[in-house]
């Protein structure tokens, strides 16, 4: 089987941090989110993998796969496929075809995390034959996503696509397992209100065919990693759920730790409290700080005479004198610095190679 990992579209939900870098490498717990993906992939031992790439973001993208350790060994094979423009999920697979040819295949969105083993899922798939296995989550806020519909046998019997008014509170996960028959379906397809074409519109029509459909409802968590607070909530569950106590950096004696902290080589931590979960990148320096749970510091960063809590600071990130900043999440370069006047929280949201001074 393979696989096909969509990281094309065009990311604006989050601006401005997606006008320089592409979403699905951003960090979550200092490793790229679509690096979760590839190790999931993985898991189920797919080794030939389709990565969709858009025209602005697919230098980074190529740059992040060919560099990956794996990928180097050969033990993976990426192929890229250029989606132009951002048409849909639908779209993607429609422009993958020549790499999928008529074998089934897993795909998965490239922005997407969740913890459930997929292992059991792919051999139910293949056991089973069927047209599409989808993952389904119960939410609060079903009509942000594709929703499905059950019977009373707990079968999928419709789907519709971020509806106005929800008809259930399952929403689609964005991790799909297909048979080749999704190609003849998708080649029907009419773009969607917001001019897409929607994958969940031809898994509909798969249903409306009679063809195998089946819907698993995850019990474990996931998560979309679309807007600025889901970022944060991903990296708050990972950090919650992976964070070992290990500290490879330099601590000095004024300097205390408690909870689950990773501090990487190279990193000094000097007169300041770290209260874990939260990890710290190689050579990060942290001065008269307080960093405070659900935080990630990227590589090469300085922290000073600063308290920070519930944030990811991407790597070479600048943060001095700001009394209390918190749920925010800074691009690569940027500098936030504060007079140390101002005493109110800074909540913010900040592209790459910015200055702030507060
Ligand atoms: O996250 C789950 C949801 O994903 C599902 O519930 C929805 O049914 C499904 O349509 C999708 O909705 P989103 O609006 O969240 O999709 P988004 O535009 O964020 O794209 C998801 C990923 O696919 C993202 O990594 C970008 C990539 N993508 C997107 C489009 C529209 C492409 O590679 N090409 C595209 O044309």
């Amino acid at each position: 089987m393979k696989a096909l990992i969509l990281c094309g579209g065009s990311g604006t939900r989050l601006r401005p941090l997606t006008y320089t870098r592409s979403k699905q490498l951003l960090p979550v717990a200092n490793k790229p989110i679509v690096e979760y993906v590839l190790d999931h992939i993985q898991s189920v031992g797919i080794r030939k993998i389709g990565v969709i790439i858009a025209p602005g973001t697919q230098a980074e993208i190529k740059g992040y796969f060919n560099a990956h350790p794996q990928v180097k060994k050969k033990q993976i094979k990426i192929s890229y496929i250029l989606q132009r423009e951002p048409l849909g999920l639908a779209h993607a697979v429609k422009i993958a075809r020549n790499f999928l040819k008529e074998e089934p295949f897993l795909m998965y969105l490239g922005d997407n995390l969740l913890k459930e083993k997929l292992r059991d899922s792919f051999e139910e798939f293949k056991r089973d034959n069927l047209d599409a296995l989808v993952f389904l989550k119960r939410v609060d806020n079903a009509g942000a996503f594709g929703v499905a519909v059950l019977d009373r046998q707990g079968r999928i019997v419709r789907l519709v696509e971020k509806p106005k008014i929800p008809p259930s509170n399952l929403a689609l996960v964005g991790v799909y397992l297909f048979s080749a028959k999704i190609h003849k379906v998708i080649r029907t397809l009419r773009p969607s209100a917001r001019g897409e074409f929607e994958i969940t519109d031809a898994i509909q029509k798969l249903i409306e065919q009679k063809a195998k459909v089946r819907g698993k409802i995850l019990k474990d968590w996931w998560l979309d990693t679309g807007k600025k607070d889901d970022i944060l909530s991903a990296n708050s569950t990972i950090l919650d759920e992976y964070t070992q106590n290990k500290i490879e950096g330099r601590l000095d004696k004024k300097s205390k730790i408690s909870g689950r902290v990773f501090i990487a080589k190279g990193a000094t931590i000097l007169n300041s409290t770290i209260r874990g979960p939260v990890v710290v990148g190689l050579r990060v320096k942290v001065r008269n700080a307080f960093i405070g749970p659900y935080t990630s510091i990227g590589d090469d960063s300085h922290i000073e005479n600063s308290s920070i809590e519930h944030s990811v600071i991407l790597k070479k990130v600048k943060i001095d004198g700001v009394a209390r900043l918190e749920d925010s999440l800074i691009g690569e370069n940027t500098q936030v610095i504060d007079s140390g006047k101002n005493h109110k929280a800074l909540r913010l949201l900040v592209g790459d190679s910015a200055i702030i001074e507060v």
